[in-house]
């Protein structure tokens, strides 16, 4: 069952490019470069956009609010779909709700989308298990097609919502015509080029997070940092570290540091950070310059040529725009696990956690 991986997770992880095709598939009309989202077409762009999630879903409605906003131009919100739903709401019938789960049965995230919809508002479920509850009560349905995710920790599940939310900002800035045309054929081109390069360079990564997790699996504390995409993504990769391995783990957005988490950096408290190369880039760099002036380890994710002097540089191709967050997400996946796993944690079942939270 496991296909020879030691865990349900490493095997889930090593599937990504497989889910990125899956979601590809039928999707994109080489012809004219559109996005194929049948199930979206009586509804227009929405004048504002509501991401309601948890977990895992709820850091790629995070990267996903980067997204729209830069390629579709509407005003995206994301929400904890369990500060949502006991929130003074402030929607009408213009509001659509994007509710983001890869189980469809999480508690808050269906409470959430039914308070939406006593408002009015017009709900689009992104989810992977078909005929979930968040599929038959929301009002369009977008399937992920990842696949049965076996493992509790959630990998693929979040790979694959990330790719419906890179095809939605593309359908949605078509509409707008917010979408440059020269943007738009990257886009197509690069994403349809990404399952190989993902699936030609993983057995590389593995080899560099086994590595780091043996230099750093004593730490008990660790930060993420990121800006921009990166941000969510640092989120998720401090997530999974703390659920798998235990070891506590805080994500940050990296220029938030200056305002009170720079106190908590010593020789003993490592960073993880994600140091790519996009226009952020120097802005990250000189975070981390405070963060070594203080005697901080770092290791980081980062692109050749780039000129960075930290401890322990995790060097990975570049990728086009946003698709870089792609490589970076299996990178920090594969890190948590072999730290999880080098200090002989249960990988697919963690202590005090369920695969899908029906319970408040
Ligand atoms: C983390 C994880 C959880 C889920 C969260 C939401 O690895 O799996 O944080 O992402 O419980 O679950 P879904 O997406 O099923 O609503």
């Amino acid at each position: 069952q496991k296909g020879g991986y030691k865990h349900f997770m490493l095997k889930e992880i090593f599937e990504q490019p497989k889910v990125i095709t899956d979601c590809l598939a039928g999707r994109i009309n080489m012809q004219d470069m559109s996005v194929q989202l049948p199930e979206l077409e009586s509804l227009a762009a929405p004048k504002r956009l509501h991401i309601l999630a948890c977990g895992t879903s709820y850091h790629a409605g995070m990267w996903g609010k980067y997204l729209i906003e830069s390629w579709a131009r509407i005003p995206v919100s994301v929400e904890i779909a369990s500060e949502f739903r006991y929130r003074d709401l402030i929607l009408d019938e213009d509001d659509v709700v994007l509710s983001i789960s890869q189980s469809g049965e999480t508690a808050d995230t269906l409470a959430g989308m039914r308070r939406a919809k006593e408002f009015g508002a017009t709900i689009i479920g992104l989810c992977n298990v078909v005929g979930s509850s968040v599929a038959r009560e929301a009002d369009h349905v977008l399937y992920t097609q990842a696949g049965p995710e076996i493992s509790v920790a959630s990998t693929k599940a979040m790979c694959s919502q990330l790719v419906l939310l890179y095809l939605l900002a593309m359908h949605w800035g078509r509409q707008k015509k917010t979408l440059p045309d020269d943007v738009r054929d990257n886009a197509v081109k690069n994403i349809l080029a990404l399952p190989t390069v993902l699936e030609t360079e993983l057995p590389r990564l593995r080899t560099r997070a086994t590595e780091l997790s043996r230099l750093y699996s004593a730490s008990h504390s660790f930060m993420y940092l990121g800006r921009g995409f990166q941000f969510p993504l640092a989120l998720e990769g401090a997530l999974k570290l703390k659920e798998i391995s235990y070891i506590h783990a805080e994500g940050y957005a990296s220029g938030e540091m200056k305002h009170g988490p720079i106190a908590l950096i010593d020789p003993e408290f490592p960073t993880f950070a994600l140091a790519l190369h996009d226009e952020l880039f120097l802005k990250v760099k000189s975070n981390l310059e405070e963060v070594q002036a203080r005697g901080g380890r770092i290791i980081a994710l980062t692109h050749p040529g780039l000129d960075l002097n930290v401890t322990d540089p995790w060097i990975i191709p570049e990728l086009w725009g946003p698709l870089d967050s792609f490589m970076a997400l299996s990178c920090l996946q594969l890190f948590a696990y072999e730290v999880a796993d080098y200090l002989g944690k249960d990988v697919d079942q963690p202590r005090n956690l369920a695969k899908s939270v029906t319970v408040e």
